[in-house]
């Protein structure tokens, strides 16, 4: 007898053949003389159906088979003569392993989103959120598929760290400190020489500073790790805790990063559609019916590039009433985003060269003195899904830059040493994975593609 989980089931050969299956009850019918058990796994969409005669021992205690119950069947596999599956097992043996009480909350009925965000220790037997998570597996191999056939060297980044790489001052802090009772310094301030590192720490916010060691070392690294943002925003596409991808790539430049962007997309989107066909299936069906039309599109068309000037001119001279007027120095907003991604070119959009006064210091600056080669990818019904640069690979830029932005240059020593020791061009950028897991889904929300949403006033579990 050979133990097998339903996606194996459903998809074996050599049958009639005995088999053992593990799982969980979606629905029982019980009919005169026999009950049909729809078992599911996790393993794959479907269920496999098990067909129980009354002769079957554990037969007589059938009503306590429940939705949701754990159980054992063994019997035989066969093909099936009903409609809509293949295969199912005739059982010989039943054996409830752990009985669900009838207060089980995933009935048959359809649950909202916002409901099963509260029951997320049991919203993964979901159909749907079954699919999201098979999805977001897939997704997190694929991207290493994808990098390491492309001899890029993982980096494990810190997540703990003293630096604030992107210098917006989302930081959680690192502390072992009673808040109550800190130690002070004479001037009264918290006296961080008597934390645990001695320093004042905090979560990553991104790994790219790390990551340019390692691409200065070993040509072309990628992190992927999760992050961490105290940015109040509670929006359906911020995550205090998310995943983020950042590979960094030594002699690259601007341009060679943004060939990188849509090559690295596109393969994954390419992945997704051969290994995760029958779950995209269900996006496509009950969550956004234009999904697969979508996904297609951006694999086949090159995604539009345009400068962030030229982004901002098309906002002014589109007539569209905007929230937020578009202004040249200002960051764009969502609607922007969106409004180029979605309504004007109608795929994604790389946009390129911001002004450097609303970029992070590490971006390199452009001849014109008042840009920096900065990028971002836009995608239609997200905006932003990858943040990117060149980074300033010149001692005396970075030097300039650093001092407008008031950062200590012995703080970041290392990081200078990088451009006194062997600089070279390096160019990399950050894609956010629950951005791109909503983007491949259609799902809506972010809180509904990470297993436990961290937001603003919320991290249960
Ligand atoms: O644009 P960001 O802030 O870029 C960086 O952190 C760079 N250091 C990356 C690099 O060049 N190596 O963030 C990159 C991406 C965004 O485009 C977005 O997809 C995602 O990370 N992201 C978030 N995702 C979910 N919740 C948040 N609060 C996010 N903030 C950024
Ligand atoms: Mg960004």
């Amino acid at each position: 007898m050979t133990r097998m989980t339903v996606r194996e089931a459903l998809r074996a050969e050599g049958v009639p053949r005995p088999v053992e299956v593990r799982a969980w009850i979606r629905t029982r019918r019980d009919a005169k003389g026999f009950s049909f058990v729809e078992l599911n796994d996790g393993s794959c969409l479907a269920n496999l159906q098990v067909i129980v005669d009354a002769e079957c021992p554990g037969y007589e205690r059938i009503g306590d088979f429940t939705t949701g119950s754990a159980v054992r069947v063994a019997g035989e596999l066969v093909e099936s003569q009903g409609q809509g599956q293949s295969f199912e097992i005739k059982a010989s043996e039943l054996d409830l392993v752990g009985r669900a009480e009838e207060s089980y909350p995933l009935q048959k009925k359809r649950h909202s989103l916002e409901y099963l965000r509260e029951i997320a220790h049991l919203r993964p037997r979901s159909n749907l959120f079954g699919a999201v998570f098979r999805v977001r597996s897939r997704l997190a191999y694929a991207i290493h598929r994808y990098f390491q056939e492309r001899d890029f060297l993982y980096v494990h980044t810190p997540v703990i760290t003293s630096s604030d790489c992107e210098g917006a001052g989302e930081l959680f802090r690192v502390t072992t400190l009673d808040p109550g009772a800190a130690p002070k310094t004479a001037a009264a301030d918290v006296d961080y020489e008597q934390d645990f590192f001695a320093r004042p720490t905090y979560l990553t916010v991104s790994g790219q500073l790390e990551a340019e060691i390692f691409a200065l070392s070993h040509g072309r690294v990628y992190t992927f790790g999760p992050t961490f943002r105290a940015e109040n925003s509670n929006t359906s596409r911020h995550a205090s805790e998310f995943w983020m991808i950042e590979p960094e790539v030594a002699f690259c430049d601007l341009s060679g990063d943004m060939d990188l962007a849509e090559d690295f997309i596109k393969q994954l989107i390419a992945d997704l559609l051969e290994h995760c066909a029958e779950d995209l299936a269900l996006f496509g069906k009950f969550v956004d019916k234009g999904l697969h039309e979508r996904l297609r599109f951006v694999l086949e068309r090159p995604f539009q590039r345009l400068s962030y000037s030229e982004a901002v001119k098309l906002l002014q001279d589109s007539g569209k009433k905007f929230d937020f007027a578009p202004e040249y120095g200002a960051n764009l907003q969502s609607e922007h985003e969106r409004w180029l991604t979605e309504e004007h070119f109608r795929r994604p959009v790389t946009v390129h060269d911001y002004p450097q006064s609303i970029k992070p210091f590490y971006m390199r600056r452009n001849d014109d003195g008042q840009t920096v080669a900065a990028m971002d990818v836009l995608v239609p019904g997200i905006g932003e899904i990858i943040g990117g640069s060149q980074r300033e690979e010149r001692l005396d830029r970075l030097d300039a830059a650093m001092e407008a932005h008031g950062l200590d240059k012995e703080e970041y020593g290392w990081y200078r040493d990088l451009r006194r020791f062997g600089s070279a061009p390096h160019a990399g950028f950050g894609l956010g994975f629950e951005r791109m897991l909503m983007f491949v889904t259609g799902v809506g929300n972010i809180r509904d593609v990470i297993p436990f949403a961290r937001t603003p006033g919320n991290a249960a579990f």
